[in-house]
């Protein structure tokens, strides 16, 4: 069976090691060495200024959301995961989709003025597939209408922007360290943000609110990270490199693939980096997809419709007229890519596409 992803598990001896040490202190959560480690080695990987490690990447909208006291109406985008969404729903602000360019994917950031009003008080984007959006565009609205910018950077692990690490870019990023992601914690997740007010505020936040043991700065909730998850992480990093590199080898054979199929690809933003961490693909029709996944399963490859349904149609938010996804969204598919995917399989997927293609 090939599934779109699979979890990558480090040599398990390599844990042990730090299982080993977390018996030893008796340290198990509460903003222990492991993560505090975790934090360092993840600042100067990514040369970032600050992050804060967090128990999801869901955690991090809300934390995010709260700590920029946003209010009213965001403008967001109709595709993403739900968390982009329900994160906002949540935090009790309304959500305003504003369609997506029809060659990244991302926000379409030329329809964002169109959608602001007296009640608009930020921007949540995705960078969908760790493609980056356009940012300076969307910073210049953010400027001239004194909006906030979230960046969901769920996907980003690695992603560069202009030379720099994605997540420097906007108010506050936030990333999701999911087993299914390039880097992961097992579950996990991080805000990352340039202002160090803002930084200690959802330091305070993701610890219930405490300023020390008897005191509460902040409204919070519990957005702490174990040392176990913490320890995935430190022995995932010694092997980012490696995994990032052979995705970027998958996705180089799935492009040589698409010469012979009638399949679109996206188009990778200008200036940044990827870090290949999805391939997907936009068929010409609702029937090729139908036929392909047909096709796929038959021969036991599970890719996946992400995302489909878009957010948009969600039953608790109110529609907003998104053309261009609701045209695309129910196109595309995302092949299976994970590290220990092999070229022959690939070469075995592409030509089932191939077959449901000539059929
Ligand atoms: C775009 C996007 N945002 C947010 C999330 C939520 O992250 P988590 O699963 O760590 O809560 C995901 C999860 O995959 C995602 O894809």
């Amino acid at each position: 069976m090939i599934n779109v992803t699979k979890p990558f598990l480090p040599p398990m001896e390599e844990y042990q090691a730090y299982l080993k040490q977390i018996w030893e202190r008796n340290w198990l959560t509460n903003n222990g060495p492991l993560v505090n480690e975790l934090e360092l080695r993840l600042k100067e990987l990514l040369q970032v200024n600050h992050l804060l490690y967090l128990n999801n990447g869901t955690i991090a909208l809300q934390i995010a959301i709260k700590a920029l006291k946003l209010k009213g109406e965001i403008i967001t985008t109709p595709f993403s995961y739900v968390a982009t969404t329900s994160s906002i729903i949540w935090e009790g602000c309304t959500p305003v989709f504003v369609d997506i360019d029809a060659d990244s994917l991302n926000i379409d950031a030329t329809k964002i003025e169109a959608a602001i009003t007296a009640d608009t008080t930020a921007i949540i984007a995705t960078h969908t597939y760790g493609n980056p959006c356009d940012i300076d565009a969307i910073q210049a609205i953010a400027d001239k209408y004194q909006l906030k910018v979230i960046y969901d950077a769920a996907h980003c692990f690695g992603t560069k922007y202009k030379g720099k690490s994605v997540y420097v870019y906007g108010d506050i990023s936030t990333a999701s360290f999911h087993a299914t992601k390039l880097f992961h914690t097992i579950e996990g997740g991080a805000v990352f943000t340039k202002d160090p007010e803002l930084l200690k505020k959802m330091a305070h936040m993701r610890n219930f609110g405490h300023n020390g043991p008897e005191d509460f700065a902040e409204v919070g909730i519990n957005g702490k990270n174990s040392e176990v998850h913490a320890a995935m992480g430190l022995v995932n990093l010694k092997y980012v490199e490696a995994n990032a590199q052979s995705r970027q080898r998958q996705f180089e054979k799935y492009n040589e693939w698409m010469k012979y199929l009638k399949l679109k690809t996206i188009k990778l933003t200008p200036d940044s980096q990827s870090n290949f961490s999805y391939y997907p693909v936009i068929f010409e029709s609702g029937k090729a997809i139908a036929k392909a996944i047909e096709m796929l399963n038959g021969h036991w490859v599970y890719p996946r419709r992400y995302f489909y349904p878009t957010l948009n149609n969600l039953n608790y938010v109110a529609k907003c007229a998104t053309p261009v996804c609701d045209m695309i969204s129910p196109k595309v598919l995302c092949l299976p890519m994970y590290h220990t995917l092999s070229m022959e399989e690939i070469d075995f997927i592409c030509r089932l596409l191939l077959r449901a293609q000539n059929n």
